[in-house]
Protein backbone atom coordinates (compact mmCIF):
# COMPACT_ATOMS: atom_id res chain seq x y z
CA UNK A 1 0.00 0.00 0.00
CA UNK A 2 0.97 3.71 -0.38
CA UNK A 3 2.45 5.34 2.79
CA UNK A 4 -1.02 7.52 2.63
CA UNK A 5 -2.82 4.52 2.53
CA UNK A 6 -0.75 2.94 5.59
CA UNK A 7 -0.82 6.82 7.60
CA UNK A 8 -4.19 6.28 7.33
CA UNK A 9 -4.74 2.69 8.91
CA UNK A 10 -1.95 4.08 11.91
CA UNK A 11 -4.28 6.84 12.98
CA UNK A 12 -7.86 6.09 11.81
CA UNK A 13 -8.35 2.56 11.50
CA UNK A 14 -11.82 2.08 13.85
CA UNK A 15 -10.47 -0.04 15.99
CA UNK A 16 -6.43 0.58 15.77
CA UNK A 17 -6.05 3.69 14.93
CA UNK A 18 -3.77 6.74 16.92
CA UNK A 19 -6.89 8.97 16.96
CA UNK A 20 -9.65 6.78 17.37
CA UNK A 21 -8.03 5.10 20.54
CA UNK A 22 -8.01 8.57 22.05
CA UNK A 23 -4.21 10.16 21.15
CA UNK A 24 -4.49 13.77 21.91
CA UNK A 25 -2.82 16.89 22.33
CA UNK A 26 -2.79 18.42 25.61
CA UNK A 27 -0.45 18.91 28.53
CA UNK A 28 0.34 16.22 31.41
CA UNK A 29 0.02 12.73 30.46
CA UNK A 30 -1.15 13.45 26.38
CA UNK A 31 1.16 13.16 23.27
CA UNK A 32 1.97 16.61 22.02
CA UNK A 33 0.86 20.22 22.82
CA UNK A 34 -0.74 22.45 20.20
CA UNK A 35 -1.66 25.93 20.54
CA UNK A 36 -5.17 25.69 21.79
CA UNK A 37 -3.65 23.58 24.63
CA UNK A 38 -1.17 25.82 25.58
CA UNK A 39 -4.09 28.46 27.38
CA UNK A 40 -6.62 30.67 26.40
CA UNK A 41 -5.02 33.33 24.31
CA UNK A 42 -4.86 31.30 21.18
CA UNK A 43 -8.70 30.78 21.65
CA UNK A 44 -8.84 34.37 22.65
CA UNK A 45 -7.10 36.33 19.52
CA UNK A 46 -8.84 33.79 17.52
CA UNK A 47 -12.15 35.22 18.35
CA UNK A 48 -11.06 38.65 17.37
CA UNK A 49 -10.33 37.76 14.21
CA UNK A 50 -13.59 36.13 13.59
CA UNK A 51 -15.53 39.33 15.12
CA UNK A 52 -13.46 41.21 12.26
CA UNK A 53 -14.92 39.03 9.25
CA UNK A 54 -17.95 39.34 10.74
CA UNK A 55 -18.17 42.94 10.87
CA UNK A 56 -16.10 43.26 7.09
CA UNK A 57 -19.27 40.99 5.88
CA UNK A 58 -21.83 43.21 7.32
CA UNK A 59 -22.53 41.57 10.42
CA UNK A 60 -24.87 38.81 9.30
CA UNK A 61 -27.40 37.34 11.58
CA UNK A 62 -26.06 33.90 11.08
CA UNK A 63 -22.22 33.31 11.16
CA UNK A 64 -20.84 30.11 11.33
CA UNK A 65 -17.27 28.61 12.41
CA UNK A 66 -16.83 25.47 11.60
CA UNK A 67 -13.75 24.00 13.22
CA UNK A 68 -12.22 21.02 11.35
CA UNK A 69 -9.96 18.52 13.47
CA UNK A 70 -11.31 20.10 17.00
CA UNK A 71 -9.57 17.50 19.08
CA UNK A 72 -11.36 17.80 22.47
CA UNK A 73 -12.79 21.34 21.73
CA UNK A 74 -9.75 23.07 23.63
CA UNK A 75 -9.89 25.96 20.80
CA UNK A 76 -13.80 26.34 20.40
CA UNK A 77 -14.36 26.67 24.34
CA UNK A 78 -11.41 29.55 24.33
CA UNK A 79 -12.78 30.97 21.41
CA UNK A 80 -16.69 31.15 23.12
CA UNK A 81 -15.24 32.15 26.97
CA UNK A 82 -13.73 35.44 25.07
CA UNK A 83 -17.30 36.57 24.01
CA UNK A 84 -16.83 37.41 20.51
CA UNK A 85 -19.49 40.64 19.50
CA UNK A 86 -20.79 38.04 17.39
CA UNK A 87 -21.94 36.01 20.16
CA UNK A 88 -25.40 35.94 19.26
CA UNK A 89 -25.12 35.36 15.34
CA UNK A 90 -22.19 32.31 15.90
CA UNK A 91 -22.76 28.97 15.49
CA UNK A 92 -19.67 27.06 15.87
CA UNK A 93 -19.30 23.72 14.44
CA UNK A 94 -16.40 21.03 15.27
CA UNK A 95 -15.64 18.45 13.21
CA UNK A 96 -13.41 15.34 14.50
CA UNK A 97 -13.37 12.32 13.12
CA UNK A 98 -12.41 10.40 16.19
CA UNK A 99 -15.52 9.25 18.03
CA UNK A 100 -13.71 9.27 21.41
CA UNK A 101 -12.69 12.78 21.09
CA UNK A 102 -15.87 13.64 20.16
CA UNK A 103 -17.47 12.42 23.76
CA UNK A 104 -14.36 14.41 25.21
CA UNK A 105 -15.61 17.44 23.77
CA UNK A 106 -19.24 17.50 25.55
CA UNK A 107 -16.93 17.55 28.88
CA UNK A 108 -14.62 20.36 27.67
CA UNK A 109 -17.40 22.71 26.46
CA UNK A 110 -19.88 21.79 29.67
CA UNK A 111 -19.44 25.07 31.76
CA UNK A 112 -19.07 27.15 28.30
CA UNK A 113 -22.00 26.88 26.44
CA UNK A 114 -24.20 25.50 28.20
CA UNK A 115 -27.44 24.60 26.29
CA UNK A 116 -27.32 27.46 23.59
CA UNK A 117 -27.65 26.00 21.00
CA UNK A 118 -24.19 27.45 20.44
CA UNK A 119 -22.17 24.16 19.55
CA UNK A 120 -23.52 22.15 16.70
CA UNK A 121 -22.79 19.19 15.15
CA UNK A 122 -22.70 19.18 11.30
CA UNK A 123 -25.49 16.18 10.84
CA UNK A 124 -27.97 19.88 12.17
CA UNK A 125 -26.48 22.03 9.17
CA UNK A 126 -28.67 21.38 6.14
CA UNK A 127 -28.06 19.57 3.46
CA UNK A 128 -25.03 18.08 5.54
CA UNK A 129 -23.21 14.76 3.95
CA UNK A 130 -20.96 13.92 6.52
CA UNK A 131 -20.44 14.21 10.10
CA UNK A 132 -17.02 13.47 10.84
CA UNK A 133 -15.38 14.95 8.10
CA UNK A 134 -15.27 18.40 6.53
CA UNK A 135 -16.91 17.21 2.87
CA UNK A 136 -19.55 18.73 0.53
CA UNK A 137 -22.48 20.74 1.53
CA UNK A 138 -25.64 22.14 -0.23
CA UNK A 139 -26.46 24.68 0.22
CA UNK A 140 -22.82 26.14 1.70
CA UNK A 141 -22.69 28.32 3.90
CA UNK A 142 -23.31 31.75 2.99
CA UNK A 143 -21.19 34.06 6.00
CA UNK A 144 -18.31 31.97 7.72
CA UNK A 145 -15.22 30.29 8.30
CA UNK A 146 -13.32 26.71 8.10
CA UNK A 147 -10.58 26.81 10.77
CA UNK A 148 -8.27 24.04 11.28
CA UNK A 149 -5.39 24.11 13.48
CA UNK A 150 -2.39 21.11 12.78
CA UNK A 151 -4.65 18.83 10.50
CA UNK A 152 -2.97 18.90 7.39
CA UNK A 153 -0.26 17.62 9.04
CA UNK A 154 -2.32 14.72 9.85
CA UNK A 155 -3.79 14.03 6.29
CA UNK A 156 -2.29 10.61 5.41
CA UNK A 157 0.71 11.59 2.49
CA UNK A 158 2.54 9.81 0.08
CA UNK A 159 6.38 9.47 -0.20
CA UNK A 160 8.19 9.72 -3.15
CA UNK A 161 11.98 9.32 -3.23
CA UNK A 162 14.17 10.33 -6.10
CA UNK A 163 16.28 7.38 -7.66
CA UNK A 164 19.22 6.93 -10.67
CA UNK A 165 16.01 5.92 -12.75
CA UNK A 166 13.59 8.77 -11.53
CA UNK A 167 11.14 9.59 -9.10
CA UNK A 168 9.71 6.47 -7.62
CA UNK A 169 6.80 6.04 -4.75
CA UNK A 170 7.71 4.75 -1.04
CA UNK A 171 5.02 1.55 -0.93
CA UNK A 172 4.97 -0.41 2.47
CA UNK A 173 4.22 -4.19 3.07
CA UNK A 174 4.71 -7.42 4.43
CA UNK A 175 7.85 -8.44 3.08
CA UNK A 176 10.43 -9.89 5.60
CA UNK A 177 13.61 -8.60 4.33
CA UNK A 178 13.72 -5.12 3.75
CA UNK A 179 16.58 -2.40 4.53
CA UNK A 180 14.04 -0.34 6.68
CA UNK A 181 12.13 -3.91 8.43
CA UNK A 182 9.87 -3.57 11.54
CA UNK A 183 7.43 -5.28 13.26
CA UNK A 184 4.13 -5.12 15.10
CA UNK A 185 3.13 -7.86 17.04
CA UNK A 186 3.72 -11.25 14.80
CA UNK A 187 3.50 -8.92 11.37
CA UNK A 188 5.80 -7.21 10.00
CA UNK A 189 6.58 -4.38 7.72
CA UNK A 190 9.07 -2.84 5.22
CA UNK A 191 9.14 -0.06 2.39
CA UNK A 192 9.62 -0.85 -1.14
CA UNK A 193 10.05 1.68 -4.52
CA UNK A 194 7.38 1.60 -7.16
CA UNK A 195 6.61 3.51 -10.12
CA UNK A 196 4.62 6.38 -10.93
CA UNK A 197 3.13 7.92 -13.89
CA UNK A 198 4.98 10.29 -16.29
CA UNK A 199 2.37 12.98 -14.65
CA UNK A 200 3.12 12.10 -11.38
CA UNK A 201 7.01 12.36 -12.49
CA UNK A 202 6.52 15.43 -13.88
CA UNK A 203 5.03 16.75 -10.71
CA UNK A 204 7.67 15.83 -8.62
CA UNK A 205 10.15 17.52 -11.25
CA UNK A 206 8.51 20.97 -10.87
CA UNK A 207 8.37 20.61 -6.95
CA UNK A 208 12.20 20.39 -6.46
CA UNK A 209 14.47 20.32 -9.42
CA UNK A 210 18.71 19.06 -9.18
CA UNK A 211 18.43 16.82 -6.28
CA UNK A 212 20.48 13.97 -5.35
CA UNK A 213 19.40 9.95 -5.43
CA UNK A 214 18.28 8.83 -1.70
CA UNK A 215 16.22 12.52 -1.73
CA UNK A 216 12.02 11.97 -0.74
CA UNK A 217 9.80 14.34 -0.39
CA UNK A 218 6.27 14.19 0.95
CA UNK A 219 3.38 14.44 -2.25
CA UNK A 220 -0.01 16.20 -0.39
CA UNK A 221 -2.61 15.44 -2.45
CA UNK A 222 -5.02 14.83 0.18
CA UNK A 223 -4.37 17.99 1.73
CA UNK A 224 -4.46 19.90 -1.14
CA UNK A 225 -7.89 18.57 -2.19
CA UNK A 226 -8.88 19.26 1.57
CA UNK A 227 -8.17 22.89 1.07
CA UNK A 228 -10.35 23.20 -2.20
CA UNK A 229 -13.17 21.18 0.04
CA UNK A 230 -12.72 23.78 3.00
CA UNK A 231 -13.19 26.63 0.36
CA UNK A 232 -16.15 25.09 -1.84
CA UNK A 233 -18.35 24.84 1.82
CA UNK A 234 -18.10 28.68 2.57
CA UNK A 235 -20.03 31.50 -0.03
CA UNK A 236 -18.28 34.27 1.96
CA UNK A 237 -15.65 34.44 4.52
CA UNK A 238 -12.71 32.78 4.86
CA UNK A 239 -10.49 29.10 5.09
CA UNK A 240 -7.71 29.59 7.57
CA UNK A 241 -4.97 26.91 8.75
CA UNK A 242 -2.75 26.79 10.96
CA UNK A 243 0.33 24.33 10.74
CA UNK A 244 4.21 23.62 10.59
CA UNK A 245 5.85 22.81 6.85
CA UNK A 246 7.87 24.48 4.39
CA UNK A 247 8.25 24.24 0.59
CA UNK A 248 8.79 20.76 -0.82
CA UNK A 249 12.04 22.05 -1.70
CA UNK A 250 13.21 23.22 1.85
CA UNK A 251 11.55 20.15 3.58
CA UNK A 252 14.20 17.71 1.24
CA UNK A 253 16.92 19.90 2.06
CA UNK A 254 15.80 19.64 5.80
CA UNK A 255 14.97 16.29 5.66
CA UNK A 256 12.93 14.75 8.85
CA UNK A 257 9.73 16.37 7.89
CA UNK A 258 7.71 12.67 8.56
CA UNK A 259 8.28 12.59 12.98
CA UNK A 260 6.32 10.34 15.06
CA UNK A 261 5.40 11.56 18.51
CA UNK A 262 3.87 9.56 21.68
CA UNK A 263 3.50 10.70 25.47
CA UNK A 264 5.61 14.17 24.80
CA UNK A 265 8.23 12.72 23.05
CA UNK A 266 9.76 11.25 19.40
CA UNK A 267 8.75 7.96 18.25
CA UNK A 268 10.06 5.18 16.54
CA UNK A 269 9.84 4.43 12.87
CA UNK A 270 6.43 4.65 11.30
CA UNK A 271 6.14 1.47 10.28
CA UNK A 272 6.50 -0.12 14.39
CA UNK A 273 3.78 0.70 17.79
CA UNK A 274 1.33 0.47 15.28
CA UNK A 275 -1.65 3.07 16.58
CA UNK A 276 0.74 3.80 19.50
CA UNK A 277 2.25 6.98 17.69
CA UNK A 278 1.31 10.00 16.28
CA UNK A 279 2.58 10.21 12.24
CA UNK A 280 2.62 14.09 11.24
CA UNK A 281 3.98 14.96 8.47
CA UNK A 282 5.48 19.01 7.43
CA UNK A 283 2.79 20.80 5.52
CA UNK A 284 4.62 21.28 1.70
CA UNK A 285 2.76 24.77 1.41
CA UNK A 286 3.30 25.04 -2.68
CA UNK A 287 1.25 22.10 -2.70
CA UNK A 288 -1.74 23.48 -1.56
CA UNK A 289 -4.30 25.91 -3.67
CA UNK A 290 -1.76 29.21 -3.67
CA UNK A 291 -3.18 31.12 -0.39
CA UNK A 292 -4.53 34.86 -0.44
CA UNK A 293 -1.83 35.19 2.75
CA UNK A 294 0.86 33.47 4.18
CA UNK A 295 2.54 34.42 7.07
CA UNK A 296 3.81 32.74 10.51
CA UNK A 297 1.43 32.61 13.54
CA UNK A 298 3.69 35.19 15.46
CA UNK A 299 3.19 37.82 12.54
CA UNK A 300 -0.50 36.37 12.53
CA UNK A 301 -1.13 36.90 16.29
CA UNK A 302 1.16 40.07 16.29
CA UNK A 303 -1.09 41.43 13.47
CA UNK A 304 -4.88 40.33 15.32
CA UNK A 305 -4.02 41.92 18.61
CA UNK A 306 -2.19 39.42 20.90
CA UNK A 307 -0.13 42.53 22.47
CA UNK A 308 -3.61 44.41 23.01
CA UNK A 309 -4.56 40.71 24.72
CA UNK A 310 -1.79 40.89 27.31
CA UNK A 311 -1.19 44.73 28.29
CA UNK A 312 -3.34 43.77 31.24
CA UNK A 313 -1.27 41.15 32.06
CA UNK A 314 2.27 43.13 31.90
CA UNK A 315 1.23 45.68 34.40
CA UNK A 316 -0.20 43.43 36.74
CA UNK A 317 2.91 40.90 36.73
CA UNK A 318 4.99 43.44 38.29
CA UNK A 319 3.04 43.30 41.65
CA UNK A 320 5.28 42.40 44.38
CA UNK A 321 2.78 39.86 45.98
CA UNK A 322 1.97 36.23 44.77
CA UNK A 323 -1.79 37.86 44.14
CA UNK A 324 -3.96 35.35 42.30
CA UNK A 325 -3.94 38.47 39.43
CA UNK A 326 -0.29 38.57 39.27
CA UNK A 327 -0.46 34.48 38.76
CA UNK A 328 -2.61 34.65 36.07
CA UNK A 329 -1.38 37.63 34.35
CA UNK A 330 2.26 35.96 34.26
CA UNK A 331 1.02 32.89 32.98
CA UNK A 332 -0.86 34.72 29.90
CA UNK A 333 3.04 36.55 29.21
CA UNK A 334 4.26 33.36 29.32
CA UNK A 335 1.42 32.11 26.93
CA UNK A 336 2.01 34.87 24.73
CA UNK A 337 5.41 34.26 24.55
CA UNK A 338 5.14 30.42 23.97
CA UNK A 339 2.72 31.26 20.99
CA UNK A 340 5.17 33.81 19.17
CA UNK A 341 8.41 31.64 20.00
CA UNK A 342 10.36 31.83 16.93
CA UNK A 343 11.75 28.18 17.78
CA UNK A 344 8.65 26.79 18.23
CA UNK A 345 5.09 27.56 17.64
CA UNK A 346 5.94 30.92 16.19
CA UNK A 347 7.37 29.80 13.22
CA UNK A 348 4.33 27.83 12.23
CA UNK A 349 2.55 28.84 9.33
CA UNK A 350 -0.90 30.67 8.77
CA UNK A 351 -2.64 29.99 5.66
CA UNK A 352 -5.37 31.97 4.63
CA UNK A 353 -7.83 31.29 1.44
CA UNK A 354 -10.81 34.41 1.07
CA UNK A 355 -14.09 33.75 -0.68
CA UNK A 356 -15.78 36.55 -2.10
CA UNK A 357 -16.92 39.36 0.12
CA UNK A 358 -13.94 39.00 2.61
CA UNK A 359 -10.65 41.36 2.50
CA UNK A 360 -6.85 40.32 2.38
CA UNK A 361 -6.36 41.74 5.60
CA UNK A 362 -3.36 40.54 7.86
C1 LIG B 1 -3.00 17.14 15.77
S1 LIG B 1 -4.64 16.94 16.20
C2 LIG B 1 -5.10 18.64 16.45
C3 LIG B 1 -6.26 18.80 17.39
C4 LIG B 1 -6.64 20.26 17.68
N1 LIG B 1 -6.97 20.96 16.46
C5 LIG B 1 -5.55 20.98 18.43
O1 LIG B 1 -4.96 21.90 17.84
O2 LIG B 1 -5.31 20.65 19.59
C6 LIG B 1 -5.47 16.56 14.65
C7 LIG B 1 -6.94 16.18 14.87
O3 LIG B 1 -7.58 16.09 13.59
C8 LIG B 1 -8.46 14.95 13.59
N2 LIG B 1 -8.69 14.62 12.18
C9 LIG B 1 -7.81 14.06 11.33
N3 LIG B 1 -8.33 13.95 10.09
C10 LIG B 1 -9.59 14.48 10.16
C11 LIG B 1 -10.62 14.70 9.22
N4 LIG B 1 -10.48 14.36 7.93
N5 LIG B 1 -11.77 15.28 9.65
C12 LIG B 1 -11.92 15.64 10.93
N6 LIG B 1 -10.97 15.46 11.88
C13 LIG B 1 -9.81 14.89 11.50
C14 LIG B 1 -7.71 13.94 14.43
O4 LIG B 1 -8.55 12.93 14.93
C15 LIG B 1 -7.12 14.83 15.53
O5 LIG B 1 -7.98 14.98 16.62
Amino acid sequence: MGFDEWMDLALYHPSLGFYSKGGQAGRRGKDFLTSPEVGPLFGAVLAQVIDSYWNELGQPDNFTVIEAGAGRGALAASVLRAKPACYDALRYVMVESSELLRDQQQETLKYVAPADNKILSLEKLPGCVSGMKVSAMKPTIPFGMVIANELLDNLPSRILEYTASGWKEVLVGLEKDGPNFASHGNMSFSECLASISSEEQELATSLIHDTAVGTRIPLQTQASAWICQACELVDQGKVIIFDYGATTAELAKRGSWLRTYAKHGKGNSPLTRLGEQDITCDVAFDQLPPPARLQTQAEFLQNWGIQSLTADAQKKCHSAKPTTEALIARSRLSEAAALCDPDTFGSYKVAQWHKQGAKNRA
